[in-house]
């Protein structure tokens, strides 16, 4: 990927769309070289198809299937069908609570972000947020990674900290990591748009041109 055009980004989410919005809304003030091109949603009423509705951008509901924690197989290549007809450069899970399957990273290989509400390897899986609070740790975070065949295992791009406080609820600290992956998701993409952005293994570093 070179910085010179706009990224058309194929957005995945499940719930209530704030990472979306944060990620659109930079976009349509040109923090990003990009544009969403369309966003598909496993849940009829999730808030992301308002905020995508209200911003004039392309979504859907597309019906996940009969499985509770992934895509069922006739689901993901319905999936990858929209998001390969919509030119889709970059798939970003924004809140999508369903595992990636072979399927789809086969179709968009290193071409699939996550953010996740923790500082991974801890915490993987769901409400991140209260497994935290639950071990008693005093410092969590945001992740941003690439996508691989397992569950929040794909290499690393960005991660930022958020402090626990003693008086935290779920609300308080997923409230407080929220305000976080705002800043930090778009930030990421920003990193992988500038196109030098190299994958050892599992490690990513920025190679700056000479
Ligand atoms: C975010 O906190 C995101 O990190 C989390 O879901 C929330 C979606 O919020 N994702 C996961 O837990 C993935 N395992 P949003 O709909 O307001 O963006």
């Amino acid at each position: 990927m070179n910085a010179e055009r706009r990224f058309r980004l194929g957005v995945l989410g499940s719930g209530k769309g704030s990472n979306f919005v944060a990620i659109a809304d930079a976009c349509a003030a040109g923090r990003l070289p990009a544009e969403v091109a369309l966003v598909i949603t496993d849940v009829p009423d999730a808030g992301i198809l308002d905020r995508a509705c209200e911003r004039g951008l392309r979504a859907e509901y597309l019906p996940p299937g009969k499985f509770r924690s992934k895509l069922d197989e006739e689901a993901e290549a319905a999936y990858i069908a929209a998001l390969q007809a919509a030119q889709v450069d970059l798939v970003v899970l924004a809140g999508f609570m369903r595992i990636i399957k072979a399927p789809m990273l086969r179709a968009f290989p290193l071409k699939i972000v996550n953010i996740h509400p923790a500082l991974l390897p801890s915490f993987p899986g769901l409400e991140s947020w209260k497994q935290a609070l639950e071990y008693g740790v005093k410092v969590t975070g945001v992740t941003v990674h690439l996508v691989d065949h397992g569950i929040d295992t794909g290499p690393i791009i960005a991660q930022a900290a958020v402090p626990v406080e003693d008086d935290d609820t779920p609300e308080s600290l997923h409230a407080r990591i929220q305000r976080v992956e705002h800043e930090l998701y778009p930030a990421a993409l920003a990193r992988i748009f500038a196109g030098d952005l190299k994958i050892e293994g599992r490690r990513t570093r920025r190679v700056p041109a000479a």
